[in-house]
């Protein structure tokens, strides 16, 4: 198999960022380029003061140790395809917004046109890696491309080598990794490919974790094993309702459930829904597949993952009405947390959008305080959420808070929307004195020791739990 000396990685985003910052560190003989069409975002991965384009813990330092040393960003995406011998297609797939499967499928533009270019510029033989998470025979496609435009001396073996970091933890996640799954044609050609990358990986992924599989079975394993970690979710998010109604404990029940090491104790807990770029497009994505392949049972019964996810959002957004005495209009409410999760600053699919939204069509006001979330996405992700309403409107509604203790002043409700480790340290004993009374707190995320609130003289309402 080929030596890999130079990767290059098209999309300097949440995964090819990351992804080939740390090949770069664990593998200082490779030069690593890592290039995108986003003049911008290119910028700010070359800032002097190290002012990348996404947060991740642990994300810097990778960056401050290989930059320049054996790792460069850049626009310049012909230089780069023409010198590479592996290449990265790390570009964006998100869900089509109009014509055929809008809504459903995947928007395969991007892969398409970087594939294309890559046929158009190569003079030389190239691995090419779809690393984008892509429907089912996608790499198909990319192949017939390659090879209708290939030239005489150049050869273009396809992998696919999907990508399961999580955000919040992608650095940990790269460097120690449940498994790298690649995927290749089985032809000798194929699998001689498929060693060029997995001898990348083993510089430091130990060989029992790299499994080799069909290019087929890789792809879908990535929607499969997405479509699995957001249905526990839903699962357990479907029992919360039951819960509440009932006066069980959610925590309680996903405890003793996870405790059958067959289910495990991980990602099951309870919360106002997930969000991510990841799990809804992903599962459309199956959904759409299963449709084309006629197989309407089996799309129905993943379309109800994303379902349930809905419900929940609206659920708790009703609960927040339904306990403020059925009414929100005019009432101002503080939402803390406004990323998908902790530990990123990436908004896509937060359910704080859609409840905020909620809030916002109940004419209450809203104050948001998030530690990574920049004002600016706010704001598009707010006027995004509500088209029809003009951005006066919503800025008359909502105020952005540099502090969670800012954004409690005055409210009636507090709302955990995201669970950042800060919001469990909040001096809660002085949020509560600078309330309106009775004070209310929803927590979304399992985050706050209710008994300790409510001794404060909180009102706290807790997912999977009746109310008090
Ligand atoms: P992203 O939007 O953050 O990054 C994609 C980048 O590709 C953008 O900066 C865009 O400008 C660039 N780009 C698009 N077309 C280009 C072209 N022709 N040439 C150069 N640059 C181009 O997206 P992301 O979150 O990094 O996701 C990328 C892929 O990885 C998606 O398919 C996604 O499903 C998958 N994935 C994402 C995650 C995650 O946690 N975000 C995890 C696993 C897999
Ligand atoms: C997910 C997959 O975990 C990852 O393997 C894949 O590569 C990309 O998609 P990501 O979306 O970054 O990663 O984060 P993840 O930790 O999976 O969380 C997704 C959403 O589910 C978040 O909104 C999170 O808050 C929520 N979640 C997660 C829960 O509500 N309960 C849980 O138990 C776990």
């Amino acid at each position: 198999p080929l030596k890999v000396n130079k990767i290059l990685c098209i999309g300097a985003g949440y995964v090819g960022g990351p992804t080939c910052a740390v090949i770069a560190l664990k593998c200082p003989h490779i030069t690593v380029t890592i290039v995108d069409l986003n003049q911008a975002r290119i910028d700010a991965w070359n800032s002097a003061d190290f002012a990348l384009p996404i947060y991740e813990p642990g994300l810097e330092d990778v960056v401050r140790q290989c930059r320049g040393r054996n790792l460069f960003f850049s626009t310049d995406v012909d230089k780069g395809i023409r010198e590479a011998d592996l290449i990265f297609v790390s570009v964006n797939t998100p869900t089509k917004k109009s014509g055929v499967g809008a809504g459903f499928a995947a928007d395969l533009n991007y892969v398409e046109l970087a594939t294309r270019q890559i046929a158009a510029v190569a003079t030389s033989s190239k691995i090419v890696v779809e690393k984008s998470t892509v429907p089912c025979r996608t790499a198909e496609s990319m192949r017939t491309i390659l090879e209708a435009n290939s030239k005489p001396n150049c050869r273009f073996d396809i992998l696919s080598n999907p990508e399961f970091l999580a955000e919040g933890t992608a650095i940990s996640d790269l460097f120690s990794p449940d498994r790298v799954l690649i995927g290749s044609l089985q032809t000798p050609e194929g699998k001689a490919a498929c060693a060029s990358l997995a001898g990348v990986y083993a510089n430091w992924v130990p060989e029992n974790r790299i499994l080799t599989v069909g290019l087929w079975s890789s792809e879908l394993s990535k929607l499969a094993a997405n479509a699995m970690l957001a249905q526990r979710i839903s699962s357990v998010n479907a029992l919360s309702a039951i819960c509440e109604a009932t006066g069980a404990n959610i925590d309680e029940v996903a405890h003793a459930v996870g405790y059958d090491s067959r289910v495990g104790p991980k990602f099951l807990k309870a919360s106002v829904g997930f969000g991510g770029s990841c799990f809804q497009k992903d599962i459309l994505n199956l959904v759409y597949l299963s449709e084309s392949l006629h197989l309407p049972e089996v799309a129905a019964y993943w379309r109800q993952v994303v379902e349930m996810n809905e419900y929940q959002k609206r659920r708790f957004s009703k609960r927040v009405v339904d306990t403020l005495f059925n009414t929100i209009t005019g009432k101002r409410i503080a939402v803390l947390g406004f990323a998908f999760k902790a530990d990123t600053g990436d908004t896509r699919e937060s359910a704080a959008i859609t409840l905020i939204r909620d809030f916002q069509s109940e004419r209450a006001f809203v104050n948001i305080y998030d530690p990574q979330v920049s004002e600016t996405q706010i704001w598009s992700d707010l006027a995004e959420a509500s088209p029809t309403v003009p951005a006066e409107t919503i800025k008359k509604q909502v105020k952005i808070c540099g502090s969670a203790l800012e954004a409690c002043r005055d409210a009636e409700a507090v709302v955990i929307a995201t669970e950042w480790k800060e919001f469990k340290e909040i001096d809660w004993k002085e949020v509560y004195q600078h309330m309106k009374k009775p004070a209310f707190v929803f927590d979304g995320r399992l985050l706050v020791d209710a008994a300790a609130l409510t001794a404060i003289g909180f009102k706290v309402t807790t997912i999977g739990r009746p109310s008090l």
